[in-house]
């Protein structure tokens, strides 16, 4: 329990309407988006909601003394759980950390708080010309905090990478309250261990960054969205594999099989034809119309060789915007087809993408378990979804048989247990198989050393006794 004389230390660092500790703010902040169930024990004693650098320091200072564990969060949209307190304790709310710090257009650099929306930053970017490409589905509510501890992907990630490949620096407060400043603008840098890197997707498990300096691109002048229908999912991620064997790299592809389709469906009253079995959504972008007309070209051609059933380039903006719409509403709509829903994250070789689709489709049938499948295909980064009722007992016995099985397949072809949502709690018993004895070992030295007393959101990524918060 956090005493009420530490609550008044916490409002003496950062003001009283910032220390939260009522029930209805502690169990505010005891869930995100991922499928963990509400737990009495997942809620925060006290929420506290520093407004800069300083008063985090003091923060952690404070918690360090203490042995108070500490759970950063942005805006909850994380899948994993990796921002659920599950140790009590705080849950320091970095929202208020929301602003662009400092702009260098010469440098194509910005400096920005965490708590500032994913997509803010980008219409930021975008009105001076330049592009922040990460661009993970949640990026409306999503905070940059939020991708740095998850290492967010996205649509873009085919063309323009992830979260990582654009931070060049940041500021950290270390578990004892002490600050460092990891990378800079430089773009080359080899001064000491790569830092920056190590912080980026560590969960909020070594450190609270507190200020990211980010690397932009110039804005690509033109863009567009083309959307293909397939009889099946087979010629779907063949016209895929073909596109970039040929060289031709979109910045985004993205895969819906049959049932990921009929989601889309039912969440917004509309008629799809049933023959469709598989649809995938492509962005192209380039320096002017013809770049774009010559990608699309390349790409009607190959999708026609794999018995595409139509081929759409969007005719204006409002229409790429609704195909946009539909992609990142998707996760909800097929989350709204069953009682409960398991959606996974596996990243495989792009070229066992379309293996990793049959295995999960034998898994489906082995179970007799509705799987949908939709995700990142041209990155090989993939989102099934088991759809199930867990009040129904034969389904609970065998839903997480299969999920074990899609995570061997995964590692089996050479892939990973998570792409872009991290490994939070959701799937902290597969990570010792993922990483083996010595590679867990390895990350627990890592954490002992950044973090003695294990205060920095404790019980993530790999399984461990969880501490009672004192
Ligand atoms: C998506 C999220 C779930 O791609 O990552 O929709
Ligand atoms: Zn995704």
């Amino acid at each position: 329990m956090i005493t009420e004389e530490i609550k008044n230390k916490l409002r003496a660092i950062v003001g009283s309407e910032y220390v939260l500790d009522s029930e209805i703010d502690r169990f505010g902040y005891s869930y995100d988006s991922s499928f963990v169930q509400f737990s009495e024990s997942n809620q925060p004693d006290v929420i506290v909601r520093p407004a800069n650098t300083k008063e985090v320091s003091a923060v952690m200072s404070l918690a360090s003394s203490m042995g108070i564990p500490v759970t950063a969060r942005g805006t909850s949209s994380g899948r994993t759980g990796g921002s659920i307190p599950v140790s009590g304790g705080i849950a320091l709310s970095l929202t208020r950390m929301d602003k662009i710090i400092e702009f260098d257009e010469r440098n194509m650099m910005v400096t920005v708080g965490p708590g500032m929306r994913t997509m803010e930053l980008y219409n930021h970017c975008a009105e001076k010309g330049l592009f922040y490409p990460p661009d993970p589905a949640s990026w409306k509510y999503s905070t940059i905090g939020g991708n740095i501890a998850e290492n967010a992907g996205g649509m873009r990630a085919v063309k323009y990478g992830v979260t990582n490949n654009y931070v060049m620096g940041l500021e950290v407060v270390l578990a004892d309250g002490s600050v460092i400043r990891t990378g800079g603008k430089a773009i080359k840098n080899v001064t000491g261990y790569n830092l920056t890197q190590l912080f980026v997707g560590s969960e909020g498990t070594l450190g609270i960054v507190t200020e990211i300096v980010l690397r932009l691109i110039p804005m690509p002048a033109a863009r567009n969205t083309m959307q293909l229908m397939f009889p099946d999912i087979e010629q779907a991620c063949g016209t895929i594999h073909a596109m970039l064997q040929s060289g031709l790299v979109p910045a985004a592809a993205e895969l819906m099989d049959h049932t990921s389709i009929q989601a889309v469906a039912r969440h917004r009253s509309l008629n799809i034809d049933p023959a469709i079995g598989a649809c995938v959504i492509i962005e192209i972008d380039g320096e002017d119309d013809a770049a774009l007309q010559k990608q699309a070209s390349g790409i009607e051609e190959t999708a026609r060789r794999f018995s595409a059933i139509e081929v759409r380039t969007a005719a204006n903006q409002a229409e790429s915007d609704d195909i946009w719409s539909i992609r990142r509403g998707l996760s909800s709509a097929v989350g709204a087809m069953a009682p409960n829903r398991f959606g996974e994250d596996i990243s495989v070789p792009r070229d066992a993408f379309p293996d990793m689709v049959r295995r999960i489709r034998d898994i489906s049938e082995k179970y007799s378990l509705t799987i949908a499948v939709y995700g990142h295909a041209g990155d090989g980064n993939l989102h099934p979804s088991v759809l199930c009722d867990m009040s129904n007992p034969e389904h609970a016995g065998k839903v997480h048989t299969a999920i074990g099985e899609i995570f061997d397949a995964a590692l089996q072809v050479g892939g990973t247990l998570s792409g872009e949502h991290g490994i939070g709690i959701t799937k902290r018993s597969y990570t010792e198989k993922a990483l083996g004895t010595a590679g867990i070992e390895a990350h627990k030295a890592i954490k002992a050393a950044l973090d003695p007393k294990g205060i920095l959101n404790p019980g993530k990524i790999w399984e461990q006794p969880v501490k009672e918060g004192n």
